[in-house]
C-alpha cells in the first residue's frame, strides 16, 4: 500500500463512528461504516442519523447519495474495503463495576483481523484503558492473515457531542500514537485538510496517546466538579458562585470555560471514563493516584440530590402529588443523549417519590419515553409548564433559556422555578414574580420558613423573593 489511501472503514456507528464516517467521506475518502446492528445500518444506508446531532444528518445524506459513503453488517467487506481501519466502537462502564467493558473493540479486532491485507493500518479512537493498544496489536497479529504485517496505531477523538462534526473536521488537535513512520505519513495524509486548517499534530507513543484522552477527560470532569463544590460552599455562605467562576475565570490560568456550576455532567464520556480511569490506576497498583476521582464523582452526584432536596423545600416538603414541570432531559442541550443524564436522572427520582413530573426536552422525549415509561412526557414547553406548581430546569437549552417569565407566569400554578443550570436571567425571572432559585447562588426563600434555612441578611430582602401563589 503506499501512503496515498483513498478507502477508510469506520468500525461502530454510534456518536463517534458515524460522525467520524461522514466526515472521512466529506475529506474526500471511499468510506464503509460497520455496525453489528442492522437497524442502525438500514437507517444509515437510508441516509439518516438514528440519533440527533448537529448537521450529521446532511452530512451523512449527501454522502451515502453521492456513494462516496455507504454502511454494513459485515465485517468480512468491511474489512478488505478498507485501507485505513478506524476503531470508533463503544467501552461502556461494565455492570457493577468500575472498568470499562473492552469486548466491543476486543470483537473489532478479531471480526476484522482474517481479512486484513498486508500494509493495512488500524487506528483506535475508542476510549480505552491504558495499555490496550499493545494489547489488541497482539490480539491481532495473532488472528492476520500468514505473512500480513498491520500497524496498530492510537488516535484519540476529542469531540463533544452537539459540535462532533465541527470538532471532527477540525479538531484542535490530531494525537497519534505510534512509532511507525509509514503509519505517521499515512494518518498525516488523511489529515492533511485539518492539519492543513491548523489543526496541531502530536505525535508520541501509543500509551501517551490513550492516556492523553482519559486525563482530558478526568481534568474536564475535575474542573466541573471543582466549581460545583464552590456551589456547595457558595450555598452555605449566601455567596454567588456565578459570581466566583466569572471573577476566577479571568485569570488565564484557570479560564472560565467548564466552570459552570449546576446540576453536574453526565453522557456517555465523562462519568465512565473517571471511573474507568481510577479502576486503571488501581490495576497499575496506583491505589491512591486517582483516588481523588472518588470526590469528583461524589460532588457530581450530589448536585443531582440538591435539585431534589431543593425541589421538596420548594413544594412544602414533599413532593408527592405535586405537579413538576421537567425542562430537559438529555445530558447536554444539543444533544438527544440520554446516558447517565443528571437531568433523566433527577426526573426519575422525583417520579420515583411520587410527583407528578411533566417532562419535556426538545429533542430526547421520545426517546426517553421509550427507554424509561412511566413518566409523564410532554412534547411542546408550554404542556410541559401548564399548570406547574414547581418549573425545573436541568438542561440548558436554547428553548429555556430564552422563555418569557411573565408567559410562563400565566401558565404554571405556582411561579418557583430551580434553575439547575444557572442559565436563566435570575433578575428578569425574579421581576416577573417567579421565586427563583438557581445552584451555588442566593438562597431561596420558600413559603415555609422551617424548610430552607434562611440567613438574616437574606430574610430582610426577601420582598421581590416571596413564593408567588396563584
Ligand atoms: C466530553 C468531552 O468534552 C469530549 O472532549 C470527549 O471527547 C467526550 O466527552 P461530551 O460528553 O460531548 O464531551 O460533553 P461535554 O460538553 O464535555 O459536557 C459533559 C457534561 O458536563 C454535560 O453533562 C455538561 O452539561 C456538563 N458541564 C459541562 C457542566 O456541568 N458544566 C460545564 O461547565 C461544562
Amino acid at each position: 500500500m503506499n501512503i496515498t489511501p483513498t478507502r477508510i472503514t469506520v468500525i461502530g456507528t454510534g456518536y463517534l463512528g458515524a460522525t467520524h464516517a461522514a466526515c472521512m467521506a466529506e475529506l474526500g475518502f471511499e468510506v464503509i461504516g460497520l455496525d453489528i446492528d442492522p437497524v442502525k445500518i438500514a437507517t444509515l444506508n437510508a441516509g439518516t442519523v438514528p440519533f440527533y446531532e448537529p448537521g450529521l444528518n446532511e452530512l451523512v445524506g449527501r454522502h451515502v447519495e453521492s456513494g462516496q459513503l455507504r454502511f454494513t453488517t459485515d465485517s468480512a467487506e468491511a474489512a478488505r474495503f478498507g485501507q485505513v481501519h478506524f476503531i470508533g466502537v463503544g467501552t461502556p462502564q461494565q455492570p457493577g463495576r468500575l472498568a470499562a467493558d473492552m469486548s466491543y473493540v476486543e470483537a473489532a479486532i478479531d471480526n476484522m483481523a482474517p481479512h486484513l491485507s498486508d500494509g493495512d493500518i488500524v487506528v483506535g479512537k475508542s476510549t480505552v484503558p491504558v495499555g490496550t493498544a499493545a494489547r489488541m496489536q497482539h490480539r491481532l497479529n495473532a488472528r492476520l492473515p500468514a505473512g500480513a504485517r498491520v500497524d496498530l496505531v492510537w488516535n484519540p477523538e476529542f469531540l463533544r457531542e452537539g459540535f462532533a462534526v465541527e470538532d471532527t473536521l477540525r479538531p484542535d488537535r490530531i494525537v497519534l500514537g505510534t512509532s511507525n513512520q509509514r503509519s505517521i505519513a499515512i494518518l498525516k495524509h488523511v489529515y492533511a485538510q485539518p492539519i492543513a486548517q491548523g489543526s496541531a499534530l502530536l505525535v508520541t507513543d501509543r500509551q501517551t496517546a490513550e492516556l492523553v484522552k482519559t486525563a482530558a477527560n478526568a481534568f474536564l470532569a475535575t474542573k466541573i466538579s471543582f466549581i460545583n463544590a464552590m456551589a456547595e460552599l457558595c450555598e452555605a455562605a449566601d455567596a454567588d458562585v456565578a459570581d466566583l467562576a466569572d471573577a476566577i475565570g479571568h485569570d488565564a490560568r484557570i479560564g472560565r470555560r467548564f466552570l459552570n456550576a449546576g446540576v453536574g455532567f453526565g453522557g456517555g464520556c465523562l462519568p465512565k471514563d473517571i471511573r474507568a480511569f481510577r479502576a486503571r490506576a488501581g490495576e497499575l497498583g496506583l491505589e491512591d493516584t486517582l483516588s481523588f476521582l472518588t470526590d469528583i464523582d461524589r460532588i457530581n452526584t450530589r448536585r443531582r440530590q440538591r435539585v431534589i432536596d431543593l425541589a421538596e423545600q420548594a413544594l412544602g416538603g414533599r413532593v408527592s402529588g405535586r405537579r413538576v414541570a421537567v425542562l430537559g432531559l438529555a445530558f447536554k442541550p444539543d444533544s438527544d443523549d440520554l446516558r447517565d443524564s443528571p437531568a433523566l436522572d433527577v426526573a426519575r427520582q422525583l417520579h420515583r417519590r411520587g410527583a407528578d413530573v411533566r417532562a419535556y426536552d426538545p429533542m430526547a422525549t421520545e426517546m426517553a419515553a421509550i427507554r424509561h415509561p412511566g413518566l409523564d412526557y410532554r412534547y411542546s414547553l408550554t404542556d410541559a409548564i401548564r399548570a406547574a406548581e414547581l418549573v425545573l430546569v436541568l438542561t440548558e437549552w436554547n428553548e429555556f433559556v430564552r422563555m418569557d417569565p411573565v408567559a410562563m407566569g400565566e401558565l404554571a400554578d405556582q411561579a418557583i422555578i430551580i434553575d439547575a443550570r444557572n442559565c436563566l436571567d435570575a433578575d428578569a425571572w425574579k421581576q416577573a414574580g417567579w421565586n427563583y432559585a438557581g445552584l451555588g447562588r442566593q438562597h431561596p426563600v420558600y413559603e415555609d420558613p422551617q424548610l430552607v434555612h434562611v440567613p438574616d441578611t437574606i430574610a430582610e430582602l426577601t420582598g421581590d423573593l416571596e413564593l408567588v401563589e396563584k
